[in-house]
């Protein structure tokens, strides 16, 4: 039977007891871990969100009743206890915060009882996802997610109290929007007044942040809430939390600085990890060219070579025929592996077909500085030694290479170099390297639009000095854009925002919207811009990578209270759902059944 707490007020969480106080008496409350009966002594583990604490319960110390209570007690049963702190006298658990002290109870209330939970409430469980995720409220008992939790209360307050200091102010943003130019598909939400109308729940709130701009509030930031309808992987969600800001008077400079000063607080306060200053800065092109990726991963090395000009007079046709359709041929050493077995090879050629290439070339440079080569046949014993010499290849190495258009050697090898790098565990523990990519690209062509897009957004601000490209040779047009990347992961990204009319028409115009389709989507934005705008920028980091970063996490499930799996469900409470008939008809929607596919 639960009994009341009337009377009772806990003195401290289970691990603020201490061997400071021995002799005291304490009243602490939390969920039974375990109980162990030792003849004339009973004990349990005590836990709440701070840690465990050892209870014990000894007849004489407690009375007949409430011994008999203590032996009814099992797992996760919540419990309050009166009694004093006691030194171990033997089984000190090092491994516990608590491990030298114990409490003799005097009292016991069990505040609730407990069905035998589904999977154990421990640390590092195996059991299966959708198990913990179907009893969420369960899985947020184990320690490792309580402490996920914490930290990120903790980092919010870091970056609140930071931000706040350094003259931001806290605004939040509509939830329920227009849509935003974001890129990826909006999650709608229908208007009852307005039949047949849809608002659009934010990606970012991105257009908002600049009009705040327009407004004169100079510096914002808000922890805000962002929907995105995309395909989820390991750090995407459909909903997720920005940390985001805008500044006003400012070049790209000044929001890195600001940036950086935000990163180094938080890692120092939050896990203790010194970060050094100014952080390194890499432009867009050359994080391609060397690592084949736009979030390069540089805690280990594996660069990647261009080896165009070396090939290019070869009678090896899949290196040429890239050649001559404008791609190109790049390779990678990966040090040692030279006498990696054929059947290994055969898993990386399948892999790096897995991320887009028609094939995969290796040479090895065996021992005594001969090759075996898929490819040695079709090139002369010259063409292989400089090709070798470009790669800086040794005796006992391997050299890969991918031969295509640019965009698919980068994503080819850039991946295959971070797989590399995981199966020969060549990357360092607790390492953060942060990397801002600067002068990205301003547009990206896409194949399926058949035009060019924003590669960030409609609203950033391009070079100066490649203005005049904007109509003529978009794809050379560089951004003021950056990302700040951290051990391969996209931690955080903006820009300088364009905010002279000429180069915005100029931009629209480029992306393809008649004036009239500008006007319609961002009219606002057009007009509050007419009445005089400071020059602004801004950024946002994904504080669930940033969390999930900071506690090793592999998912940024981990990091978050209430996530949704693969398919965008919640499977706790099984959100998605249908609605009542009424519901729909009140908003005049009306649900087609899909077809059942045969
Ligand atoms: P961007 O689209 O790059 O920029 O988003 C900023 C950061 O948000 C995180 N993020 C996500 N995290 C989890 N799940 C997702 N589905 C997801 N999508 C994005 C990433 C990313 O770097 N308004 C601009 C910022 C600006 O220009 O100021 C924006 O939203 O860590
Ligand atoms: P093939 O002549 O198709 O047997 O190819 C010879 C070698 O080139 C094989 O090792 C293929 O895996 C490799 N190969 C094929 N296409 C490419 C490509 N686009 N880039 C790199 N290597 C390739």
């Amino acid at each position: 039977m639960a009994e009341s707490m009337t009377g009772l007020h806990r003195s401290h969480r289970c691990t603020e007891v201490s061997n400071k106080l021995i002799d005291e008496e304490v009243t602490v409350m939390g969920w039974v871990q375990k109980r162990r009966n030792l003849g004339s002594l009973i004990f349990i583990d005590l836990r709440d969100r701070s840690g465990l604490l050892q209870i014990v319960f000894d007849e004489p110390q407690i009375g007949k009743e409430g011994f008999e209570k203590a032996g009814t007690l099992r797992s996760e049963f919540v419990v309050a206890v009166e009694g004093v702190v006691k030194k171990r006298e033997a089984a000190i658990n090092e491994n516990l915060k608590t491990g030298d002290i114990e409490i003799i109870a005097s009292s016991l209330r069990i505040l609730s009882e407990a069905e035998t939970p589904p999977f154990p409430i421990e640390e590092g469980i195996t059991t299966k996802d959708e198990l913990r995720l179907k009893h969420r409220y369960l899985d947020l008992r184990r320690p490792d997610l309580q402490r996920n939790l914490i930290l990120r209360s903790k980092v919010c307050n870091i970056v609140r109290s930071f931000l706040c200091d350094e003259g931001f102010i806290e605004i939040e943003t509509p939830i329920l929007q227009k849509s935003t130019p974001e890129g990826a598909r909006d999650y709608l939400v229908p208007s009852r007044i307005h039949k047949g109308e849809f608002y659009a729940l934010p990606q970012s709130p991105q257009l908002f942040k600049q009009l705040l701009m327009c407004s004169g509030y100079d510096r914002y930031f808000q922890i805000a809430k962002c929907f995105r309808d995309e395909d989820l992987r390991a750090d995407r969600q459909p909903e997720f939390t920005q940390i985001d800001m805008e500044l006003s008077f400012v070049d790209v400079d000044d929001v890195l600085d600001v940036n950086e000063r935000l990163l180094a607080k938080v890692f120092k306060e939050a896990i203790g990890v010194e970060v050094s200053l100014p952080l390194q800065r890499m432009p867009w092109q050359e994080a391609m060219d060397r690592f084949g990726s736009d979030k390069p991963d540089i805690r280990f090395g594996m660069e990647l070579t261009d080896v165009s000009f070396v090939v290019e007079g070869s009678e090896f046709g899949v290196f040429t025929s890239a050649l001559e359709n404008g791609g190109s041929v790049r390779g990678i050493n990966v040090e040692g592996q030279g006498s990696m077995s054929r059947k290994k090879i055969d898993k990386l050629v399948e892999f790096a077909k897995g991320c887009g290439a028609k094939g995969l070339a290796y040479l090895c440079v065996n021992d005594d500085g001969t090759y075996k080569s898929s490819f040695a046949k079709f090139m002369t014993e010259e063409e292989l030694d400089n090709l070798v010499k470009e790669m800086n290849g040794k005796p006992g190495d391997l050299l890969l290479f991918a031969a295509d258009k640019n965009k698919i050697v980068w994503e080819v090898l850039g991946s295959l170099r971070c797989e590399l790098a995981k199966q020969l565990e060549l990357i360092p523990e607790n390492e953060f390297k942060f990397l801002w990519i600067t002068d990205f690209p301003l547009f990206e062509y896409s194949e399926e639009q058949e035009r060019f897009v924003a590669m960030h957004h409609p609203f950033t601000m391009p070079y100066e000095e490649d203005l005049d490209m904007i109509t003529t040779d978009p794809a050379k047009v560089r951004a003021k854009a950056y990302d700040i990347v951290l051990n391969g992961c996209e931690l955080g990204g903006g820009s300088i925002r364009i905010h002279r009319q000429d180069i915005q028409e100029k931009m629209f115009e480029a992306l393809g919207f008649t004036k009239e389709e500008a006007h319609d989507r961002f009219g606002f934005l057009l007009d509050a811009f007419s009445y005089g705008v400071p020059p602004h920028a801004g950024l946002a980091y994904g504080l669930d990578r940033m969390i999930m970063l900071m506690t090793g996490a592999d998912s940024i499930r981990d990091v978050i209270a209430f996530p949704k799996v693969k398919d965008a469900s919640c499977l706790m409470t099984n959100a998605p759902s249908k609605v009542d008939t009424e519901q729909l008809e009140e908003l005049s929607l009306e649900v087609v059944e899909e077809k059942s596919k045969e």
